[in-house]
């Protein structure tokens, strides 16, 4: 309807022009958003007021020249001018309703494909080999897959890159530990705790000579593409992507093994990149070093930033690895789009690797490259969020601490669940709760993780909109087999306001894509549930005074709301539940 509207102004400003009120090379940006209250109508445009200049006339007087020029339309029911000029756009609610039962009935809520879909790369989760993922790596892989579930659903094709932290000096060390307990286990090793496999690898490297000779020696193996080493950097990565592939499948995160692109991917291509940049005079050498100066950045004493590509001893490093991955997502996956969600310690190292990639050619002008960084998770006391005993949680203990406190919010509540779907039911608040409570902070900053909050059935929470869902199913248990769907027509103030934010869905789901930002679409299905609350409350469905057209009529609205709910919280990847 926005863009319907856009449309009709853009018309209106070409027929000001042929009328000479306004001069050809004038170019207004036609704006027309969502109002805050909608006692101004549906929506406003502040078109006049950027005109008025360009016609020598007050604001007001060019909003009344611009709606002389408006067509009569059936989806507009009036058209005012509000305050210093906005113009006010009230629509019809019968094309509201009408809008509000294609959301009900048509596939896919009614949103077609975008029509240039794109090939996106969002590289995210991407947590460490031989390592326990840690807070940073729930909040890159819960908002990194909403987003790309979200680019999918628009009809966009979505590569998924799990950038494992796989290639570096220290499997020498780890490939010597592995070696050392297959022996000591037989063969039978089973590795359910990463964090002590890597301390105490790390300690036999600090303190046993012997041993670390021969994790030296590993290095040297595995960077020459010695079979047994190879071998055994594989296992590490297995046993490191099979413990959290179960975090993934618990997390209802859609990441598969198949959408592992670590580090180690690139690791040939960094020889010919250093060259490469050498050869384009961008990288030059500096005590040994391999070094590229960008102006772009500078230092403290206001000099060309250096960003070291490769070490005097020969060694690559993270940059590097990270220029190379650009350019293969260009070249290889043809990439239009390249999103990063990486916490925002990383910016800078990815802005510089991304501005060498672009002088360097790799990655041309019409490819965008996003860094979706977001701030630390935090405590209660401010201060970064850790154990009790100081040391970084561990993810599949914040989830079975979820499924704890989420079994107590169910304890006292009377329900006719078999075990099996009260486990089901426990097991999606909890997943739900963590997951929204990532989803719903505006990833740029910080976030203080406050369990309590989460696991609430009011507020802006999981639990509040699972629940919303859960009621407009027992309308529709209650209505039973009459439950029949019918024309929309809004009559109570409350149903307007409903269905007003039910259509605003579509814009909302592309706001997410273009940003990369999940809790435009939470604070979105937060205000919906609460204005659906609303006209539950004051618009009676299953009561037996209610006709048959009303009854009907607000079944869809319910079903349109139920519709628009499960899909959205799909696009946050949370489950909806029939019951609760
Ligand atoms: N492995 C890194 C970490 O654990 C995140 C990688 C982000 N992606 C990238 N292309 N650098 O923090």
């Amino acid at each position: 309807m926005k863009q319907y509207i856009q449309q009709l102004l853009s018309n209106c400003v070409n027929n000001l022009k042929d009328k000479g009120l306004l001069e050809a090379d004038i170019q207004p940006k036609i704006i027309v958003d969502n109002t805050k209250d909608r006692s101004h109508g549906d929506f406003a445009t502040n078109l006049a007021m950027q005109l008025s200049k360009a016609m020598k006339k007050n604001p007001r007087d060019v909003a009344a020249l611009i709606i002389e020029q408006l067509p009569n339309d059936e989806k507009i029911q009036k058209i005012e001018i509000a305050g210093p000029g906005f113009i006010n756009f009230y629509q019809n609610a019968s094309n509201l309703g009408a809008q509000v039962k294609k959301l009900a009935t048509e596939a896919n809520l009614g949103i077609k494909n975008t029509d240039n879909p794109q090939t996106i790369v969002v590289d995210y989760s991407s947590p460490n080999v031989a390592k326990e993922m840690a807070v940073h790596h729930i909040r890159s892989t819960v908002i990194g897959d909403s987003v790309v579930r979200v680019l999918e659903f628009l009809g966009n094709k979505v590569i998924r890159a799990n950038h494992i932290g796989d290639w570096g000096t220290q499997f020498g060390m780890l490939i010597a530990y592995l070696e050392k307990a297959e022996q000591e286990n037989a063969n039978d090793l089973k590795v359910s705790d990463l964090e002590a496999f890597y301390r105490e690898a790390k300690k036999l490297y600090d303190e046993d000579a012997v041993f670390a000779e021969k994790a030296r020696g590993y290095v040297v193996k595995l960077q020459s593409g010695d079979q047994y080493c190879y071998q055994m950097w594989q296992k590490l990565v297995k046993m490191t992507m099979d413990l959290n592939q179960q975090i993934y499948d618990r997390l209802n995160v859609s990441l598969t093994d198949k959408d592992v692109m670590g580090e180690s991917l690139y690791n040939d291509m960094l020889p010919k990149i250093v060259e490469d940049l050498k050869n384009k005079k961008l990288a030059v050498e500096n005590q040994g070093a391999m070094v590229v100066y960008l102006d772009e950045f500078r230092g403290k004493d206001g000099n060309p930033m250096g960003v070291i590509v490769q070490k005097s001893d020969g060694g690559y490093l993270y940059t590097t690895t990270d220029i190379a991955c650009a350019k293969y997502r260009v070249d290889v996956l043809h990439a239009n789009r390249i999103l990063c969600f990486a916490d925002s310690r990383q910016h800078s190292h990815l802005l510089q690797a991304w501005q060498i990639a672009r002088l360097a050619g790799y990655v041309p002008d019409t490819v965008s490259l996003e860094h979706e960084s977001f701030g630390m998770m935090l405590g209660k006391d401010g201060k970064p969020f850790k154990t009790r005993t100081g040391g970084t949680v561990k993810l599949t203990d914040l989830i079975d601490e979820a499924e704890i406190r989420a079994q107590k919010l169910f304890e006292n509540r009377e329900t006719d669940f078999t075990p099996e779907e009260k486990k089901k039911v426990i097991h999606e608040v909890a997943v739900g709760a963590i997951k929204y409570a990532d989803l719903s902070k505006n990833r740029t900053t910080d976030y203080i993780f406050d369990w309590d909050n989460m696991l609430s059935f009011d507020g802006n929470t999981s639990p509040y909109l699972q629940y919303a869902y859960t009621r407009i199913c027992s309308i529709f248990r209650k209505a039973g087999d009459c439950a029949e769907l019918g024309d929309v027509t809004l009559i109570h103030e409350n149903e307007v306001n409903l269905a007003s934010k039910l259509i605003q869905f579509e814009e909302t789901v592309k706001n997410v894509a273009e940003k990369g930002m999940p809790h435009i679409l939470c604070n979105y299905l937060y205000e919906l549930s609460g204005l659906f609350m609303k006209f539950y409350e004051t618009c009676p469905i299953n009561k037996s005074d209610v006709d048959e057209q009303t009854k009907a009529s607000r079944l869809t609205v319910c079903r349109a709301t139920a519709a628009v709910l499960k899909q959205g919280l799909n696009l946050l990847g949370i489950n909806v539940l029939e019951k609760m």
